[in-house]
């Protein structure tokens, strides 16, 4: 019985832990591919709640949204905000 308490809760940690981001997003876009270095936003700004509200999930990054969302940060910050800075053409 003992073990199956323990399985179960190795079990839960592991569920609990699937929601894992990729270190790395590209978009492919037109102007040019954007590369995302999530692990090290996330490691720069350490605070998950500048950028997810609530529990850190997937945001749809997509053209109406990207431009708000990231460079206003950016702005604030003293992130990257030149055109090429963040659209690289192969
Ligand atoms: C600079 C903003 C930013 C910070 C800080 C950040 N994230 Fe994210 N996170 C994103 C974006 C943008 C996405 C969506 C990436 C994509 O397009 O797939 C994302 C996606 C995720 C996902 C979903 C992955 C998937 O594909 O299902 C998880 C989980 C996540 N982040 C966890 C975290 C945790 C935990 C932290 C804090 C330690 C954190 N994030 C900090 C911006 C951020
Ligand atoms: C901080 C990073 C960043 C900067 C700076 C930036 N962009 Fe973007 N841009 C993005 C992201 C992310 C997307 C959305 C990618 C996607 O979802 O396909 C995007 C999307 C676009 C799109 C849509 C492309 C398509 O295929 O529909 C255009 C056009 C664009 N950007 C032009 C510009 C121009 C012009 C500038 C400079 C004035 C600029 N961007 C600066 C990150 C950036
Ligand atoms: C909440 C703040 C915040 C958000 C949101 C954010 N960034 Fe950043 N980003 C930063 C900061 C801060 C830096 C680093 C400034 C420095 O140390 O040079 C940075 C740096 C970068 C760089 C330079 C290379 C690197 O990783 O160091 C790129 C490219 C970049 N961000 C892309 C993006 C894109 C694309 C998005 C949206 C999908 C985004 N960022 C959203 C804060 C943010």
């Amino acid at each position: 019985m003992k073990k199956l308490v323990i399985m179960m809760m190795l079990l839960a940690f592991v569920g609990v832990n699937v929601a894992i981001a990729d270190d790395v997003v590209v978009y492919e876009n037109s102007k040019g591919n954007v590369t995302f270095n999530h692990k090290e936003h996330q490691d720069r700004l350490g605070d998950c709640a500048k950028c997810h509200e609530g529990e850190p999930a997937k945001i749809e990054v997509n053209k109406e949204f990207a431009h708000g969302f990231c460079k206003d940060c950016h702005k604030e910050m003293n992130g990257p905000v030149k055109c090429n800075d963040c659209h690289k053409k192969e």
